[in-house]
């Protein structure tokens, strides 16, 4: 019986030591050391000697137990050991790495536009305002002096806000919204605060898409109103926009023009980037421009009965008033050429990510 014990405990010994995972070691245990184990099946057999033999192979028993136990600790110690050491190498951490740069964005270029636009008025003290891009009839064509019903009204194709096929109609006439941002001209007279030298930036809607036309755009309106504001100022304000904006050699001109709520009224053109205002490139036609000038906008001086719906009395005081689209401006100016200005709001970030 001796012998049996030995032989289970040299076995077992030589089992522990090539085990490697926490899975054979289990499996180990329950082999040499489970209750239904080797070692304890072998130790039932024990009952069937007599006493001296029992008593001598019981004490051979209790060795081989305490052995193969403390062999088994022994090897569980360096498997769980080796198991940590295993993970550790594995799920090792390099602090010294460069992080994951999160992305950052910018501001869209239209933005861009705006903010600089804004800037360039505010050093000859133009203060930028805002007014509403859904707004009454009144402010975006009656105060303009064209009455209900006028035929220029069909000019601006104007988006109603309504329910149900019904237009809405508040204090001040339908509701629309903003065509153009001269809706901003009455509504800073209306303010009391004189002189006036605005540039109020906001969104447009016109029904029209097409290549050069969004349903949504941008305007800046800039308005002077004082005594003796003549069109002497107005060519002097855009002279310096234009320099400013588009770079110091490019001129301007106006080219007269008609609005209902200015008088005279012009259009303002500057001088083709391209063709450098001769209107030929290498002998043949600038296929950018008409003649050398790019139209950029209207402008004119404030009509009298614009002036009086403003409050103002027209005798007193005169003002300019000038208009055109941000979109545009920003695509005009060299350097920056797209050929279809629905682009600028597909958000294709390939196309954001270069402004
Ligand atoms: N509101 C006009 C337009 O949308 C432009 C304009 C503004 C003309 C101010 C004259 C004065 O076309």
């Amino acid at each position: 019986m001796n012998d049996v014990f030995l032989q289970l405990q040299q076995e077992a010994l030589a089992v522990f030591l090539k085990i490697q995972t926490l899975e054979e070691l289990e499996a180990a245990r329950v082999e040499y050391l489970g209750r239904k184990g080797r070692l304890a099946e072998t130790m039932k057999e024990l009952a069937a000697l007599d006493e001296s033999a029992r008593r001598d192979a019981g004490k051979t028993a209790n060795d081989v137990k305490r052995t193969v136990e403390a062999s088994f600790a022994a090897t569980e110690a360096r498997v769980v050991a080796g198991a940590a050491e295993a993970r550790q190498a594995q799920e090792w951490l390099d602090v010294s790495l460069p992080g994951t740069v999160p992305a950052v964005g910018h501001v869209h270029l239209t933005t861009q536009a705006i903010d600089e636009i804004t800037n360039i008025f505010r050093h000859i003290g133009f203060v930028r305002s805002r007014h509403p891009e859904v707004d009454w009839d009144y402010y975006a064509f009656e105060s303009l002096n064209m009455p209900k019903d006028h035929p220029a009204r069909d000019e601006w194709e104007t988006f109603f806000v309504g329910e149900n096929g019904e237009v809405a109609t508040g204090e001040k006439g339908k509701i629309v919204l903003t065509p153009h941002t001269s809706n901003g001209q009455v509504r800073e007279m209306e303010k009391g605060e004189l002189p006036i030298r605005m540039v109020s930036i906001g969104k447009c809607y016109r029904r029209q898409a097409t290549a050069r036309h969004l349903p949504m755009f941008h305007q800046f309106e800039g308005l002077m109103i004082d005594k003796h504001v003549t069109v002497t100022e107005l060519k002097g304000v855009f002279d310096y926009f234009v320099k400013r904006y588009f770079g110091a050699n490019r001129e301007t001109r106006l080219r007269p023009f008609h609005f209902r709520f200015t008088e005279p009224s012009f259009e303002l053109d500057i001088s083709c980037a391209v063709c450098n205002g001769t209107a030929k490139v290498d002998g043949a036609k600038c296929k950018l421009c008409k003649g050398g000038w790019l139209e950029l906008g209207g402008a004119g001086m404030v009509h009298p009965n614009v002036l009086k719906a403003g409050g103002l009395d027209p005798n007193e005081y005169t003002g300019f008033a000038f208009g055109w689209g941000v979109e545009r401006t920003m695509m005009m100016r060299s350097g920056i050429n797209i050929d279809d200005i629905r682009t600028l709001y597909k958000n294709d970030l390939r196309f954001l990510k270069q402004f």
